[in-house]
């Protein structure tokens, strides 16, 4: 088969690069009508970094928005800089990880519902953040859309902010599905709880989905996107599951973790800030006769990306 030429890229990493190869070739045979695509939020589909400095996940957007008071701001801080070094911890088993990662988000979210964050302030605490998609992003979103291949974005956010975020930069199309930590306001709109179930680094599969309004497609070849050991089992519930590619972000402790991630991804890669591999392999399996993806508004996407 043509090969896809962003796999040379010096950030690819794979453990078996043949049958990377033949899974491609069969997620090509198998059409656009069977596939879709999966895909966590955090440090997978948003940068984790931008000229050295870390990027924030939707929750440190919340964290350090100004609608949060100083002391509560450091409390979520302290938090982070406790339970981060946990959850990417190579020596720790994800059943020790678990109730650690409870406490994490009930305590991060019990915080945040005592701030009287209202529901109007979400956008502008968004357009506030630093937060940046990665690069490559319209292409990705675009194409999905035009090939009607939907996207679940299966997050241990918040799903309010990943929703603002994709609609901001003008992707929130609607093949996309959002399944997260969504808040929870009362009649005045300020948040008061965040809706069950809780969804953290390391229960992203079927249990939370179960009784959920939110079902993954029953389209058999997935491509998987992640950047952690708990985004591996997002496609286990997928009813008749065929072809599964994993292809992980590597962005952190790279040398301590990159055995493990080539023992877990299809391929990894490794520090890169840009969605390149993904869209290649995408243009690969999908039809030749699409349109050039485009913008919201159909103007030609533009070629690179700024903040947003
Ligand atoms: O799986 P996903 O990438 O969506 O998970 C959300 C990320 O948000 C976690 O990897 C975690 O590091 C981060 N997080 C955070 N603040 C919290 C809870 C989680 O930044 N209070
Ligand atoms: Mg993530």
């Amino acid at each position: 088969m043509a090969e896809v030429e962003e796999l040379m890229k010096t950030s690819v990493l794979m453990r078996n690069p043949q049958r990377v190869r033949e899974t491609i070739a069969s997620l090509r045979t198998g059409g656009v009508d069977k596939l879709q695509v999966i895909s966590d939020f955090d440090m997978t589909l948003s940068r984790f970094g931008f000229h050295g400095r870390r990027c924030p996940t939707s929750h440190n957007i919340l964290d350090s928005s100004k609608v949060v008071s100083e002391v509560c701001q450091q409390q979520l801080k302290d938090l982070f800089h406790f339970y981060y070094p946990i959850e990417i911890d190579p020596n720790r088993t994800v059943d020790e990880k678990l109730p650690l990662m409870v406490d994490w988000w009930t305590k991060a979210h019990g915080l945040l519902c005592q701030q009287k964050i209202q529901r109007g302030q979400l956008a502008q605490i968004v357009r506030d953040s630093d937060v940046m998609l990665r690069e490559g992003f319209e292409a990705f979103f675009n194409t999905l859309h035009l090939s009607h291949v939907p996207l679940f974005i299966f997050s241990a956010g918040v799903g309010d902010i990943v929703e603002e975020i994709t609609r901001q930069a003008g992707v929130l199309h609607p093949n996309v599905q959002v399944v997260s930590n969504f808040m929870d306001f009362n009649e005045d709109g300020v948040l008061w709880r965040f809706k069950d179930p809780l969804i953290h680094t390391y229960n992203k599969n079927s249990s939370v989905l179960e009784g959920s309004s939110a079902q993954l497609q029953a389209r058999p070849n997935v491509i998987l996107l992640g950047d952690s050991m708990g985004d591996l089992t997002m496609a286990d519930s997928v009813p008749g599951l065929s072809i599964l590619l994993k292809i992980g972000f590597l962005n952190d402790k790279v040398e301590e973790q990159r055995e493990r991630y080539l023992d877990a991804y299809d391929i990894v890669l490794e520090k890169d800030e840009t969605l390149d591999v993904v869209i290649g392999i995408l243009q690969h399996i999908l039809p030749g006769d699409r349109p050039a993806p485009r913008g919201p508004a159909g103007e030609a996407a533009p070629l690179s990306e700024g903040p947003l």
